[in-house]
């Protein structure tokens, strides 16, 4: 396979379910697993591509919408939770200039430091801003921002409602959320959301589109709108190379999560909510 350009380490090389890009580690949680798993890859990134700035971006079709629903312009003020290597949100700050700011958050401190390096090399450091913070815990008053962003992030966070009410309570009225991630169309087997690795993947903590949408009305959200990226889900997360390494273990476990997956039960969407 060539190299993984998707925002989650599951490519054939670096397999969830072979390698599996959580472990072995000496995390005690879920979280401290996903915050381990990152770090070593926004670490090895950033050794890696010292001379350049990484291009890395999550799901291209989902990005762009996100970007063309988002129209950044001078002055606007946006959040991006876990901007990991922080290309989104030097992408926004190009756009926003110096009346606005883009800032990004991630409790990976490597991946701060990789994101606060790709500013500097960009010449935004001014515009463009970096925080290590949990997504569950924003560092910022309310009524902050006119948008808050997150691209394949939500499906990492275990109190997915708690992540969705900061975002509504950073975001100025009348601001909006949008975002995109990995949903599920079918009740995911048990096995599946019990394995680290395909959690750390982006696949075992997603949810359906419908559960999306009812987290974010709770948070105070309306207006929801959704657009389906699912066709685009299956090579962004490496899913044949998923089921391909499942089989060989030949478990009830596995074959109930390669039936999972090659009947459709993981999609992608792009989500959108407007604070009142
Ligand atoms: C799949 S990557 C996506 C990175 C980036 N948004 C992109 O699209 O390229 C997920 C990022 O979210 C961060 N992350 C996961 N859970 C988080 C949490 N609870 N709080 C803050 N950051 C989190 C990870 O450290 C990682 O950088």
């Amino acid at each position: 396979m060539s190299e993984d350009k998707s925002c989650c380490g599951t490519s054939a090389k670096e397999s969830c379910c072979e390698s599996s890009c959580c472990g072995p580690s000496s995390a005690t949680s879920i979280e401290e697993a996903v915050k381990e798993s990152y770090g070593k890859r926004w670490a090895s990134i950033k050794a890696t591509t010292a001379a350049q700035p990484n291009s890395q971006a999550s799901m291209q079709p989902a990005h762009e919408a996100l970007l063309e629903e988002l129209k950044p312009h001078e002055g606007m003020t946006v959040l991006d939770i876990g901007s990991g290597s922080g290309e989104t949100v030097l992408a926004i700050a190009e756009r926003v200039g110096s009346k606005g700011k883009a800032v990004g958050i991630d409790f990976s401190p490597d991946g701060i430091e990789l994101a606060r390096e790709n500013a500097k090399k960009r010449g935004l450091e001014g515009i463009a801003e970096f925080h290590q913070a949990h997504a569950v815990e924003l560092p910022f008053p309310d009524n902050s921002f006119d948008a808050v962003v997150s691209e394949c992030v939500v499906c990492l966070i275990q109190d997915k409602q708690k992540a969705l009410n900061e975002k509504a309570r950073v975001l100025k009225s009348g601001g909006r959320v949008i975002m995109h991630d990995v949903i599920t169309w079918a009740p995911m087997p048990r096995a599946m959301r019990e394995d680290k690795g395909l959690y750390c993947g982006c696949v075992g903590g997603a949810v359906s589109l419908n559960e999306y949408v009812e987290m974010m009305t709770k948070a105070g959200l309306t207006d929801i709108k959704t657009v389906d990226f699912t066709q685009g889900a299956k090579r962004m997360l490496s899913l044949d190379s998923v089921a391909k390494a499942l089989k060989k273990t030949k478990t009830k476990a596995a074959r109930e999560i390669v039936d999972f997956v090659n009947k459709g039960g993981i999609g992608y969407a792009l989500l959108i909510g407007t604070k009142k």
